[in-house]
This record gives C-alpha cells, sequence and structure tokens, in this order.
C-alpha cells in the first residue's frame, strides 16, 4: 500500500492507500448491517473481497443495494462464501490469499446474549478464536475486528478512555472483551498483526429495523413512518454516542491499512465524541421525519450502560480518524434509505 502523507486524515488516506494497490479483503459478517458497508467501499474502491457469512442475522437482499450502488463490474470482484466463523475450515477457506481481514460477524446485541448466552458465546467467542487461528495460519497483513463500547462495562468515567473498563454488564460485553484479550495474545504470542475497534452505537441505511434484538435507531424510525408507538426504555435521559456507519467505515480501513506499529496491537473507541440522550434523539428523528408523536415510557433494561460517550483522540492521534458525520448530518443520510424502504408509499417523496 502506498505511504501516507503524514498531512492527510481519515478518508483521504484511506483513498490514497486503496488507489495504489488492488488487495484481497475477507470481510465476515458482510451480509450484515456494518460488513455491507465495508464491502461497498471496498468493491468501489477497486479492491478484490471474500465474504463469509452464514445468514444468521444479514440478509442476501443486503447484497443486492451493494450490488446495485457498485455496478456489475466491481460486483463481479466480490466471492460469497456461505459459511460458520464457527466452522474453522470455513474461517480457512475464507482466510485463503487474504491480505486484510475485517472480521464483523457475531451476534450482536446484549438483550439476546442475556437470553441465549451459549449462542452468542459460540459465535462471538469461539468463532473469533478460529478467525485468529485462520489468520494467523494464512499469514494475512492484518486483521481488524469489532469490539463493543459495552466492554466499559460500570466504569463510570466520561468519556471512555481505551484503557480504564468496568466490569461488564452482559455475556455479549464479556465475549467482547474476550475478542480483545485473544486478538492480543495472538498477536504476542504469534505475530498476527491486529487491531480491535470499540465501535459505540453505529447507525445508517441497512441495520435492520425487525425482530426483539433491533437496534434503537432503526427500530424507532420504522415506528414512526408507520405511525406505531414508540418505545422509550427507562427515563429517555439514557445517553450514547451514535456514530454513523460511514466514519465506521474510515477507521476499518485506516486501522488495516496504517503503517505505524504502535498502532496495532490496540483498541480504539469508534464514535464521534457526541453525547445524544434518548429523548433527544426521539425529537431529532421526530423532527427530520416531519412526523408528531409521544413516546411510552417502560422499564430500563437490564444490562444497558446509562451514559457512553466515546474519548476519539487515540484514534485521532494514531490512525488519523476524522469522522465525516455527526448525528444529525449521518441520520438525514440513513433517513433518506428509510424512507425509501419502509415510508407507506403514498409518504415517499
Ligand atoms: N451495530 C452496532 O451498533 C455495533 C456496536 C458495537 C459492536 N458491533 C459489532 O459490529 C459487528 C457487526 O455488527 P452489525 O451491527 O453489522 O450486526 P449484523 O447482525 O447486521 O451483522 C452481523 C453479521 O454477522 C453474521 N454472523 C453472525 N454469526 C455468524 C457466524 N457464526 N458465522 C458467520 N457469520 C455470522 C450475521 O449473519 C450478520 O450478517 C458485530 O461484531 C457487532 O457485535 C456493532
Amino acid at each position: 500500500m502506498a505511504q501516507s502523507d503524514a498531512t492527510k486524515t481519515g478518508n483521504a488516506i484511506v483513498s490514497d492507500a486503496l488507489a495504489g494497490a488492488r488487495r484481497r479483503w475477507l470481510v465476515t459478517g458482510a451480509a450484515g448491517f456494518i460488513g455491507s458497508h465495508l464491502i461497498e467501499t471496498l468493491l468501489a474502491a477497486g479492491q478484490d473481497v471474500v465474504s463469509l457469512d452464514n445468514l444468521a442475522t444479514g440478509h442476501l437482499r443486503n447484497f443486492d443495494h451493494v450490488r446495485a450502488s457498485v455496478g456489475e463490474d466491481a460486483w463481479g470482484r466480490h466471492r460469497f462464501i456461505q459459511g460458520d466463523i464457527r466452522d474453522l475450515a470455513a474461517c480457512r477457506e475464507a482466510c485463503e490469499g487474504a491480505d486484510f481481514v475485517l472480521h464483523q460477524a457475531a451476534l450482536g446485541s446484549v438483550p439476546r446474549s442475556i437470553a441465549e448466552p451459549l449462542d452468542s458465546h459460540a459465535s462471538n467467542v469461539n468463532g473469533s478464536l478460529n478467525m485468529l487461528v485462520a489468520a494467523r495460519d494464512a499469514k494475512v497483513r492484518r486483521l481488524v475486528y469489532a469490539s463493543s463500547s459495552s466492554v466499559y462495562g460500570d466504569h463510570p468515567g466520561l468519556p471512555k478512555v481505551e484503557d480504564s473498563i468496568g466490569r461488564p454488564l452482559s455475556p455479549y460485553a464479556v465475549t467482547k472483551y474476550v475478542n480483545e484479550l485473544y486478538a492480543s495474545v495472538f498477536c504476542r504470542t504469534y505475530g498476527l498483526p491486529v487491531i480491535g475497534l470499540r465501535y459505540f452505537n453505529v447507525f445508517g441505511a441497512r441495520q435492520d429495523p425487525a425482530g426483539p434484538y433491533a437496534a434503537v435507531i432503526p427500530r424507532w424510525v420504522k415506528a414512526l413512518l408507520a405511525g406505531e408507538p414508540v418505545k422509550i426504555f427507562g427515563d429517555g435521559e439514557t445517553s450514547r454516542d451514535f456514530c454513523y456507519v460511514k466514519n465506521v467505515v474510515q477507521m476499518n480501513l485506516l486501522a488495516a491499512i496504517g503503517e505505524s506499529s504502535e498502532a496495532v496491537d490496540q483498541v480504539y473507541n469508534v464514535a464521534v465524541n457526541q453525547r445524544t440522550s434518548l429523548n433527544l434523539l426521539f425529537r431529532e428523528l421526530c423532527e427530520l421525519l416531519g412526523v408528531e408523536a409521544t413516546p411510552e415510557y417502560q422499564d430500563f433494561r437490564p444490562g444497558d450502560v446509562r451514559h457512553s460517550l466515546a474519548d476519539i483522540s487515540k484514534a485521532q492521534r494514531l490512525l488519523g480518524y476524522a469522522p465525516t458525520h455527526d448525528l444529525r448530518t449521518g441520520l438525514a443520510e440513513a433517513l433518506r434509505w428509510y424512507v425509501a424502504e419502509y415510508a407507506p408509499t403514498d409518504a415517499r417523496s
């Protein structure tokens, strides 16, 4: 990959590096929300992409969206392996010849992990360990993996700084913390270059609004578009650092191509350093969608962290991270997609 100019940041570093070389990327969880944005950006930038996904929570329709967006030529550089990261042979097949691995596959959701801890453990811990073994043996240049802000657990500090974490509050948080421990050991023991990304609440097009474990933004947007009630768990003053998916894509690519050895074997917060309460989020969504609604308040959910806000200075300093979207600009883009997909036909403009 091309040497990046020290004065450049964010997407400028990424586009220089991707323009310089055609590489093979493995994206696990590519049929999911974040994975599908990663493959879309990589294919549009002329890269070769292998996807590994078992379609547990991902959808083939996400590939249809990517294909329509990048065009047939670019789509021809994509190979999909329908397989499971709990199966080491599938991980090995997918890693073969890969330069970079962006490991996203996991069962998300704190409540799901509380209801089904064995499932979360099997995919998130055993599956990720398989991916580390396969990536090590395939001698990939770097493995970047999705961790989570849930690792901060009950640590009261705000903003969250990478080296101060508390006790996990859910099985999901444990699985993500175990990922970080294993990844670091694979770096120090076997020399596998790894970088972990602690995503804070990510949102954007293609995030699934369906089912009991849907994330708050797509769930609320779909309800508001359908004129259905919106439920807020707790008093609405719970806060989050909502992060638009394009910022997450940028961080994955910076983490993969970054050439500083100091940046490797590290974890990074991925967010925008902007704290928004659920009440404010609700008002923003109503305003952007042009609807009037009143939320229904319910009990707090077990396992949920009360406040979340990221310090992003480590990612800025070591990787040149420069988020392009805040909550408002990210929502404006994302809502165009949700309206096109989910608004009743007569409400679409
Ligand atoms: N979305 C967020 O706000 C957020 C926050 C923190 C961390 N993360 C992490 O980011 C990653 C991507 O999340 P997402 O929001 O895109 O979720 P998603 O559910 O849309 O995508 C996850 C993908 O992984 C696949 N998958 C699950 N188990 C698998 C297995 N055993 N084998 C192969 N594929 C499997 C699913 O089918 C799905 O396509 C996950 O690791 C998640 O834990 C997401």
